[in-house]
């Protein structure tokens, strides 16, 4: 099983569609191990984009995202980074393809949705940036045994 990180972020959450973003994980099939509501401080944002930091957009990309609360999750399942990131679809709203969060819910290149973690390395450090360990639930969900076939379950990854 693999994990990725997830904002749903102040443009979400003021629209109040975050519930919805969150009903098309858990019907996926994708189970939630963590999730909670944070002001997200400048600095911290600042590190989270810093291969961003010599673009036009990233002092307002920063007061942007420091605006209102977020809302946070860490994803469990196979292969989760690569199928969270087709479930958000491109970072230009307007391009984004229909079917895909941002393409049902954005037309916007900041006001985008959500963040998901882009490759395993850094899925592995935006979840140890914005959660502890006590944070994060380890909980068998009822429907695990349906959600994936007898061979998946007993693979390892
Ligand atoms: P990036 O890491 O390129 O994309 P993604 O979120 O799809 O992984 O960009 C990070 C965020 O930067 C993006 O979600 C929104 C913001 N952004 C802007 O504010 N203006 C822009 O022109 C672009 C390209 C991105």
């Amino acid at each position: 099983m693999r994990q990725t990180l997830v904002i749903i972020k102040p443009d979400a959450v003021n629209r109040c569609i975050a519930g919805k973003v969150i009903q098309r994980f858990e019907e996926k099939g994708l189970q939630i191990k963590a999730m909670k509501m944070e002001l997200l401080q400048p600095y911290v944002l600042k590190e989270h984009y810093a291969h961003l930091k010599d673009k036009k957009f990233f002092e307002g990309l920063i007061s942007y995202m420091a605006s209102i609360p977020s809302m946070l999750m860490i994803l469990e399942g196979k292969d989760a980074v690569k199928v969270v990131r087709k479930m958000v679809g491109s970072t230009q709203g307007r391009d984004a393809e229909p079917g895909t969060i941002r393409g049902d819910y954005s037309v916007s290149n900041q006001s985008n949705i959500v963040h998901a973690s882009e490759n395993e390395e850094a899925a592995k450090e935006e979840i140890k940036r914005f959660f502890k360990k006590e944070e994060i639930y380890e909980y068998k969900k009822m429907d695990f045994d349906w959600i994936y076939s007898r061979d998946e379950t007993y693979m390892k990854k």
